[in-house]
């Protein structure tokens, strides 16, 4: 189906949505920048289930419950980290909004909302990485059937007008 793609700024752990997307790394067991944020929010009880998970592989994603959090789930996915481009960098940043999406319709929910995997710790270029996270939504969305909102939360206004942009470009 058609879903409604938006970009806005706020902090992931506030939005009362489906799911929110984690960025995570392999072992699941958290971390720094909105991986801590979203562990502080949801409380210890996400941290035991994702011990269960037993980890999750580059470009890959996972599905929690989103307990303290108002969002009813957390889908964890692993983004690559930055080595200049020519280490597969793209096809494994696609990879995980593609998964993180055919995860959460899987399950049968509807909204979800996507940091700017990548793009901190792991140091992914914001422009390319944009480029990379709207293209592979526009495409993965069209052959899903249960998604119908994604929302990009930007933390900056610098990463906000690089969505709005292209967003705009339709
Ligand atoms: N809400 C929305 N976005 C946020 C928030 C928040 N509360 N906090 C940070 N961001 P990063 P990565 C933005 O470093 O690059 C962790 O330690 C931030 O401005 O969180 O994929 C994990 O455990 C940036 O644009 O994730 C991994 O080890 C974006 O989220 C590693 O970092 C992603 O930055 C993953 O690195």
């Amino acid at each position: 189906m058609t879903a409604t793609l938006e970009a806005r700024q706020a902090d992931i752990t506030t939005l009362r949505l489906d799911a929110i997307v984690n960025a995570a790394n392999t072992p699941l067991l958290g971390g720094g920048g909105v991986d801590g944020a979203i562990h502080r929010a949801a409380g210890p009880d996400l941290l035991a289930e994702c011990r269960g998970l037993g980890g999750c592989g580059t470009g890959d994603a996972r599905l929690t419950a989103g307990y303290r959090l108002p969002a009813r789930h957390v889908v964890h996915t692993v983004g690559p980290v930055w080595r200049g481009g020519g280490a597969g960098e793209p096809a494994l940043l696609a990879s995980c909004y593609r998964r993180s999406l055919e995860v959460a319709d899987a399950h049968g929910l509807r909204s979800i909302a996507f940091p700017c995997i990548g793009t901190g710790l792991y140091g992914y270029p914001a422009d390319a990485a944009a480029n990379v996270a709207v293209t592979t939504v526009r495409e993965t969305t069209a052959r899903l059937d249960r998604i119908e909102r994604v929302v990009f939360c930007c933390f900056s206004p610098e990463a906000l007008g690089i969505y709005r942009r292209l967003l705009r470009m339709g």
